[in-house]
């Protein structure tokens, strides 16, 4: 019996990935761009749309391992604020993946001890997503596990600038010191004000960008990218890129030899 046998069956692929991990080396926060959907169903001669609904079932094997391995945070980016511009059938249909996902989904967030909610601008979302969207947070608001980010209407930019305008109003106001803004009171301000930054970040489908994701919060993590399509993203594509970031030295700009020595720049 090891520490990863409810997980893993004995002899699997996953198994000997599984036993190579450090649960002291797991990343705390692990950030996802799940691309590749449109190419995955193009290969296969499907509607994009297909590959959107193929991703979900990676989406739901992704919660499920990052919860079992006790990971404290995961951030889906799910719905851009660029993904308007898709054609109007496909976005249509994405926001009615989601409530799909919802329906099917939401007892089991529950028994998985799972903590779900959103980040971006939700205000702008059609009343009855944000209805749904409403029912999983409140359904899932006293679960202590895992806390499950789902990026909707989201872009970094569009989040700093959201921020900004806040304090620019609040200190016209004379509600906010500007005296009082750094580092820790912007993170307080943000969408993922309650999630530490990511360690990892994923991107799937051999993209290498941030295509607007986290763009504060990304400062420090270890980026992680791969082939693989979104829709074909499975537990031992996962193991693989944890195992990845297990291997990286992480310095925060810092020296890790000789923290005291004289500093020479490092990122
Ligand atoms: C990018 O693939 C993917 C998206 C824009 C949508 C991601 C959505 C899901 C996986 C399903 C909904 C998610 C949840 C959390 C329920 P793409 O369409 O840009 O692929 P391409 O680059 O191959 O065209």
């Amino acid at each position: 019996m090891t520490r990863w046998d409810d997980i893993a069956e004995t002899g699997s692929r996953e198994r000997e990935l599984l036993e190579q991990l450090q649960p002291e080396a797991l990343p705390t926060h692990v950030a996802l761009i799940m691309d590749g959907n449109g190419r995955w169903a193009k290969r296969r001669g499907l509607a994009r749309i297909e590959g959107h609904r193929a991703g979900i079932k990676a989406v739901r094997r992704t919660i499920k391992l990052a919860g079992r391995l006790g990971l404290q945070v995961i951030t889906l980016y799910a719905f851009s604020t660029e993904n308007w511009k898709r054609p109007a059938l496909e976005v249509r249909t994405l926001w009615g993946l989601l409530k799909e996902f919802i329906d099917s989904d939401l007892d089991s967030f529950v028994q998985q001890n799972l903590r779900m909610r959103t980040i971006g601008d939700t205000s702008r979302l059609d009343p009855s997503v944000r209805r749904y969207l409403k029912r999983a947070v409140q359904a899932t608001e006293k679960c202590t596990g895992m806390l499950v980010q789902i990026a909707l209407n989201y872009s970094g930019r569009h989040e700093l600038t959201r921020m900004l305008k806040t304090a620019v109003t609040e200190a016209r106001q004379g509600k906010l010191d500007v005296g009082v803004i750094d580092e820790d009171w912007i993170n307080a301000h943000l969408d993922t004000a309650e999630a530490p930054d990511p360690d990892l970040l994923i991107r799937t489908s051999g993209e290498q960008r941030i295509s607007n994701f986290l763009l504060w919060q990304l400062a420090y993590s270890e980026l992680y990218f791969t082939p693989v399509l979104w829709p074909d993203f499975d537990e031992k594509n996962f193991l693989e890129a944890l195992l990845a970031f297990q291997e990286r030295e992480r310095r925060f700009g810092g020296l890790l030899e000789d923290p005291a020595a004289p500093s020479e720049s490092s990122a």
